[in-house]
Parts: C-alpha cells; structure tokens; sequence
C-alpha cells in the first residue's frame, strides 16, 4: 500500500505539530504517530516554556543563562536566534489556544527553574505540556489538510541510495516505510518533505520520567539513512523523580525548587549549598551529580525535596498535578518531603541540523528533542525545549515551502517495503530480554557518572545485542516492539561512542578518567555518521 503527501510529519509532540500547523495551508500533511496521538514527551512537560517576557528580564540575560547552563557549548548565534524567536513563538501558541496561568493581576504568572536568573517560565499550573497538546491536537484535527495516522510507526526513511542500490551524495529524502501496527502491515509513505520530530530516548535507560514512546526512532532512522549526528553523549538526568516502587519514575518538576523547595538528606539537612552558589537552583547537570553523590556517599535509596515551607493552599493550587499524584502513592507534599532520585529525561544530542532544522539528508528535516541544533550544548537549560520546538517548527516549515517550490513535479517511484520470507516469531522474550538488557547496561555503566572501563564494557554488550537484533531483524516479521529495540539499541550504541570520545568532563558528560573541562581540544561536538 501507498501514500503520499507534501509533507510526512514523524511524531505528534509540540515540534511537529506545530510545524504541522505551519505548513498545512501550502499542502497535504500526514502526521505518523505510533501510538495515541497525545501519548508523547510533551504532554508531560509540565514546568513550562522559557521566555523572556518581563520587564526585569532581557534577552541578554536568557542567552547568558543558557550558554552558562550548556557549559559554554551551545552555539551563541542560535541560542540568540532562539530566545529572541520566544515571545513570537508564545504568541504562536496562544493563537493556537494554549491557555497558560495568570497572576492575580491577569499577567502570564511566570515561575523560575534551575539556571534562570530570572523570573521566565510561563505554564499552566504544573501540566503545561498537556495544555500545549490539548490546543496544538485540536487546532490540527480541524484543519482540512492534516491527516493523522495513529498507531502508525516508522520503520526506515526512503532515500535515493535506498532505492537505487548505490551511493548518492548529496543523499535525498523520499519519505518513510511506515508499520501499521494494528493491521500489521507495512505503507510506502511517499513525501516531499519528512520531518522527523519522533521526541527523545530516555527508554535508553531502565529509569527514566519519559514516556513509553522515547525510543529515539527518529535518531535511529536518520543514522541508519546516512545522517550525522551529535553530541549524544549529553543525556541530561532529571535532579528529582518520584522514588516509589509504583511509580514508574514520576516527574516532580524543576518548577516546585523554582518556587521554594529545598533538597535534604534522610536526617533534614539541605546539602546543595556545598554544591553549587545558586543551591537548589543550580542547572540540572550539578544537581542531579549532587543527588547521585549524596545517595552514594550515604548508602541512601533517595533524597528528600521539601516544599512544606509553603503554604499548603497555594501548594494545592500551584501544583494540582504533583500533588494529586503524590497523594495517590500516601506521599501528603504539603505536609511532609518527597522522596526523590534522579532519571533519563532529555537528549540534548540528535540529528545534526543547520539554523532551519535541515539534517546533511535533502528533504530530511529533524526537529524538537530529535535534533541538535546547537541550542542545549552540553546541558539543557530546564524549559529551553519546548520554547525550541515551537521555534523550529516555524523555520522548519519556512524552509520546507521554499523547498517545494515544484510541487507540481510527479512523486519518485518507490519500491514498496519487501518482507523477504520474514516468519511470524515464536521467540518474543528475545526482544524483552534484550530491551531490559540495554537498558540496564545504559544505568549501569552510561549514566551520571562514566569511566572509560564501564563505557568499553557497555560498547560490547550493545554491540553483541545488535548482532543477536540483525539475525532477528530480517528472520521475522516487522513488529512495533522490534523496531523499537532496534531504535533503542542503535541509540544505546551512538550515546556510548559520542562519551567515549569526548576526552574531558563538560555538563552532562561526567568522567572519572578526564575529570577536568578541556577547553582547548573538546569546545566542539562530538559526530557519528555511519560508514556505508
Ligand atoms: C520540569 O518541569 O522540571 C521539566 C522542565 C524541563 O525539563 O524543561
């Protein structure tokens, strides 16, 4: 089976649906989301996105923060591109009909996280990315040239040297084999425009606050296709998550120490003074580095996040989501500290891209967590993301209607999806084995703390799992849990050789071995391309 469309969205969170949006009016666009079109990173999102917006604030002083967040890694020409892009990108939204939170005097109340000298966040409550969702899902399901395909997963991008069996330098993009899950078949989709936008890969690790759906696919798709990648050794560790053995890694956003709240150890003492001048409100990389060494120094499971210094109404009314939550698991967070560890959150590497989100692929564009584009360096600044999605979606669209100026012009002819003698498999535990394998190995020996000896071991194990995930690839029929572990182990794998290669130690990238930022020979990206 066959579709075509202007423009192949891969992912339904902020980026590309509102790339989505952008571009709708100028042709067809299929949104391919692989599970329910809501279930992404960004409707989790909940402290909210950065902008400048005050009178106390400067677009000057958001730039300085994220270069100082991104340990001087970012490029400063896009960050400016980016902060300078907010306020447009939050009228973008509004108009789309994101409600976010006012203040008693009907002002956009804005809340402060790690990083920001200023007060820059503007949310809704403490569910920020569901309200994004909530108006960007429904602005999109009323425009009459946006098809969605829910449960739909991506397998492969289609380029010329797929087709054709042969080298093509510049390589171009054509669209995406794509899984239908339910009806177990594989659709041709053809597309003068894809656009990868398929989130994050926290399910890399075995305890991450992401949702099922991060299993990296776009950044596995684009490598696999010849793309370059970067910097994927910055996989940035959420400070607190909910430590509770149901919890399945429950966010407590950045937002509640923005409003008051102090990290303690077991006995009531608060540690991040001997960390880091801004305390708790140190970025991310520190304080999740903190957390780690306080529990290992300690022998502690957790520490303890403590905001009932805070009135419990107002708690209740800033934090509906948390608190419920919390309660739900016999945690009172108006009444007593919350147990707290640190999980997988937000790759801050990705899919190399230039200031429009062009990958080195012709018509592959990636953007939102998928990409890297120079903005997060080597550290997120907390709500960065977001704010970058909606911004990369507009130049990503942009540049998208510049490229279909022929338009006109008949689609390429494009083999459909050959399965060869692929065999229903009776052997599902090989593929749960081996997910749970990874993602061990990626905690184990890739996580806050790295040494050269534990990214060496982790190398071998994921490459002998790639092995076992080939013979098994072509052997049986194309399921969604396969091409997620393919995704999962071929991200497994870029993490590990972007950490081994960067000699020193720079925000998310900690290494017993190069302990020391290494200024003049590691003040650049780290890239991986496959070799054909
Ligand atoms: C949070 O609410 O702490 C998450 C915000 C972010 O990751 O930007």
């Amino acid at each position: 089976m066959k579709q075509t469309s202007d423009f192949l969205v891969i992912g339904s969170g902020i980026a590309g649906l509102s790339y989505a949006l952008k571009v709708a009016a100028h042709g067809t666009v299929s949104i391919v989301t692989k599970r329910e079109v809501s279930e992404t990173a960004t409707n989790l999102a909940q402290g909210g996105i950065a902008s400048v917006f005050s009178e106390e604030d400067s677009f000057e002083a958001h730039v300085e923060d994220t270069m100082k967040a991104g340990a001087w890694l970012s490029d400063t020409g896009i960050v400016k591109m980016v902060v300078e892009s907010g306020p447009q990108a939050i009228t973008d939204l509004i108009d789309w009909g994101v409600k976010f939170s006012r203040n008693e005097a009907n002002e956009y109340d804005l809340t402060r996280e790690g990083g920001h000298s200023q007060r820059r966040i503007l949310h809704a409550k403490d569910m920020t990315g569901q309200e994004i969702e909530r108006a960007l899902v429904a602005a999109a399901e009323k425009h009459p040239n946006i098809t969605f395909y829910e449960h739909h997963i991506a397998v492969d991008l289609i380029t010329e040297a797929k087709i054709k069996h042969r080298r093509v330098k510049p390589d171009r993009c054509l669209g995406a084999y794509v899984l239908d899950i339910e009806n177990k078949e594989v659709i041709t989709f053809g597309a003068r425009i894809t656009v990868l936008a398929t989130g994050g890969a926290g399910k890399v690790y075995l305890y991450t606050c992401n949702p099922d759906v991060a299993t990296g696919d776009g950044v596995a798709m684009a490598y696999r296709a010849g793309a370059t990648v970067a910097n994927m050794e910055f996989m940035q560790f959420h400070p607190t998550t909910l430590y509770h053995p149901l919890a399945k890694s429950f966010l407590i956003s950045e937002a509640v120490r923005g409003e008051g709240a102090i990290l303690k150890r077991s006995d009531g003492t608060p540690f991040m003074a001997q960390y880091h001048e801004l305390k708790d409100l140190a970025p991310r990389d520190i304080v999740a580095r903190a957390i780690d060494n306080e529990m290992k120094i300690r022998g502690d499971d957790c520490v303890f996040l403590d905001i009932t210094n805070k009135d419990a109404a107002y708690i209740k009314d800033r934090f509906p989501n948390i608190y419920e939550t919390c309660l739900g698991y016999g945690i009172d967070i108006t009444r007593e500290p919350i147990p707290v560890v640190p999980a997988a959150h937000y790759l801050c590497g990705g899919v190399a891209v230039d200031s429009w989100g062009q990958s080195d692929i012709e018509n592959l564009f990636a953007i939102g967590e998928t990409s890297c584009t120079g903005l997060h360096g080597a550290n997120r600044l907390a709500s960065n993301s977001l704010l970058e999605g909606v911004v990369y979606g507009d130049r990503a669209a942009q540049k998208s209607l510049e490229l279909i100026t022929d338009k006109q012009s008949p689609f390429p002819p494009i083999e459909p999806w050959d399965s060869g003698n692929a065999t229903d498999s009776d052997e599902e535990v090989v593929v749960a084995h081996n997910w749970d394998e990874i993602r061990r190995c990626m905690w184990n020996y890739v996580g806050i703390v790295r040494s050269n000896k534990r990214l060496v071991r982790a190398l071998r194990r994921i490459q002998m799992i790639q092995e076992e995930i080939a013979d098994y690839y072509w052997d049986f029929t194309v399921t969604s849990d396969l091409v997620e572990l393919r995704n999962i182990a071929t991200v497994a794998e870029m993490i590990v050789r972007c950490a081994l290669e960067r000699k020193e130690s720079r925000g998310l990238h900690y290494t017993i071995d190069y302990p020391e930022t290494d200024n003049i020979h590691w003040k650049k990206s780290t890239t991986v391309c496959k070799v054909f």
